[in-house]
């Protein structure tokens, strides 16, 4: 049994002390006559099955029991007053039923009947919880308990919630609209700690509103992570108040000539407090000493090629490079990492280190060792690309894999943990087949099937589990300019990589999953996401298209 003593003895306390109010309003009702409703009659609920909704990702574990909590306009959403954080989480879910549903329903009031149903929010901090992610839903006819090991963990669990909210309500079982929500119990929790995506808003800039409707649709499915690759040789994306030409010079321009764009501080940090709102945390990188023509250009005190400089608008890779022995570039990222990792809350600092080929080998390696000091000094963890394994790597440094299994073993020799990117399954910015209207296909085609039949724990051979910080799944930009083309590639196959980082292995089937996934559209049409209708998902036509929704 899963429901703890404090909450049953809240909701019992809450029914009676509703029963009291009731009383009292009935007796003013007889009185005044006016604006009182009738306490509801009970209401036969339809049968239900838990394990055929279509969740993604997968929880943990799920024991269905075939009734209905009772979702309608008297349900109230209540949060354990001892705990802090939850009224926030209680607001988000609030808001996001009215999305879907229309309904307006109160939070922590103690106005209501004593037939009302009750979505009951309660952090459990004394339970021995799987992680601090952790959650577990109760869902009976009257109550719907959230039981959480934090906030976080809340959070979670609302998205589960929003999930099992039915698109359309049944009109058909009384007077008014109810939303029927499976019954049952679900126990649930992450499978790794690194949930993320990757967005290259270098190549082509994409606006903080863009980024913002990304990090909405990538919470909905328990994605944790969003990692803003924010220079490159294209581009300088973000305000740093020490080094101004760096997005005056450096951010005037993108891939395909476009003027480009930048962050200011302000504006990332709206970014940042936005997902931060969505238990979610931006991982900035300035990729280094490769990918820096941007910066060079800005300032070409930094630069080590020797050649003449120029903004650059196309997409080659591998030909810039900083001077790696000059006092004047150590300055200048000490000035970088400071300004970032003060307005970054989160523990991540992502150098770059990919495809440094300008770069001597010495000179990388002399440069990755100084600049993860640098990072250090700020507090912050550092990730780099692969390549970073060559240097002599601290043990609480971050690898992430993107294409060198070799690099991979030597990192883990070195005691760092691993953020699985393989390019050849979880770039989202690989062509979906030969007729894709945009992205590359260096490192391969990734269909839909492709994306989610792989296993992390399993992909390089001898990485032992508890070395796998999770998985992230990178969008680069060089084919895309506009949130249309980003949702193009990133949906459906986002949503399998959200599988693959939070579900469990034996939780994960494809077959199974390609039905959940066929599901997803009422949510994707109510979002307005312009996903790839791929041919192998047998397409669930949803009820409403966004526009109607707008109508409403
Ligand atoms: C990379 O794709 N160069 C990390």
């Amino acid at each position: 049994m899963v429901q703890g003593y404090r909450s049953f003895y809240k909701i019992n306390y809450m029914n009676k002390m509703n029963f009291r109010i009731s009383a009292t309003t009935a007796m003013l009702c007889m009185i005044f006559s006016v604006g009182c409703e009738a306490p509801q009659k009970e209401i036969t609920m339809p049968e239900t099955d838990l394990n055929s909704e279509h969740l993604i990702p997968m929880p943990s574990k799920m024991t269905a029991t075939n009734s209905g909590f009772r979702l309608d306009q008297y349900t109230r959403i209540e949060t354990n007053p001892n705990n802090e954080g939850l009224e926030e989480v209680a607001v988000y879910l609030t808001d996001k039923i009215t999305e879907k549903t229309g309904l307006r329903l109160e939070t922590n009031t103690s106005d209501g009947q004593k037939n009302d149903a009750v979505i009951y929010l309660t952090q459990q901090e004394g339970k021995s919880w799987p992680n601090d992610e952790a959650y577990t839903l109760s869902i009976k006819k009257d109550s719907l308990i959230l039981e959480a090991a934090t906030p976080k963990a809340a959070f979670w669990g609302v998205q589960t919630i929003r999930q099992l909210i039915p698109e359309i309500s049944n009109d058909t079982l009384t007077e008014h609209a109810i939303w029927p929500i499976a019954t049952g119990i679900i126990e649930d929790h992450p499978n790794f700690e690194y949930r993320g995506s990757m967005l290259d808003v270098a190549r082509h800039f994409f606006s903080v509103e863009d980024v913002k409707k990304y990090i909405d649709l990538l919470a909905y499915y328990k994605i944790n992570v969003l990692h803003l690759h924010l220079t490159d040789d294209q581009g300088w994306r973000i305000e740093i108040k020490s080094w101004p030409k760096l997005t005056e010079i450096g951010g005037s321009t993108e891939v395909g000539g476009e003027a480009g764009g930048f962050y200011t501080q302000e504006e990332y940090k709206d970014i940042v407090a936005y997902a931060a709102d969505r238990f979610m945390t931006i991982v900035p990188e300035i990729d280094m000493p490769g990918h820096t023509n941007a910066a060079s250009v800005s300032y070409p005190i930094l630069d080590g090629t020797g050649k003449t400089l120029q903004l650059y608008q196309g997409t080659r890779v591998g030909f810039s490079t900083f001077n790696t022995r000059k006092d004047t570039v150590y300055a200048f990222i000490d000035d970088v990492v400071r300004e970032l990792s003060a307005i970054s809350p989160g523990p991540y600092f992502h150098i770059g280190g990919d495809e440094s080929h300008a770069t001597k080998k010495s000179d990388y390696v002399y440069f990755v060792n100084k600049v993860e000091k640098i990072v250090r000094k700020y507090g912050k963890k550092m990730i780099g690309w692969d390549e970073i394994a060559t240097a002599d790597m601290d043990s609480n440094s971050i690898f992430q894999f993107w294409a060198s299994e070799e690099n991979t073993k030597t990192a883990i020799s070195k005691g760092m943990k691993v953020i699985l990117s393989p390019a050849k399954k979880a770039y989202l910015d690989m062509q979906y087949d030969t007729l894709s209207k945009h992205g590359l296909h260096w490192a391969a085609y990734i269909p839909v099937d492709t994306a989610y039949v792989w296993s992390p724990e399993t992909y390089v051979d001898q990485i032992p589990k508890d070395m796998i910080l999770g998985v992230e799944a990178p969008l680069w930009s060089e084919t895309i300019s506009n949130i249309e083309e980003l949702e193009y590639l990133a949906f459906p196959r986002i949503i399998g990589y959200s599988e693959l980082s939070w579900s469990l292995e034996e939780n994960r089937d494809w077959e199974n999953f390609r039905v959940r996934l066929a599901n997803q559209t009422p949510f994707l049409d109510m979002m307005d996401v312009k996903y790839y209708a791929s041919p192998k998902i047998d397409w669930v036509k949803s009820n409403r298209t966004y526009k109607e929704i707008q109508k409403d």
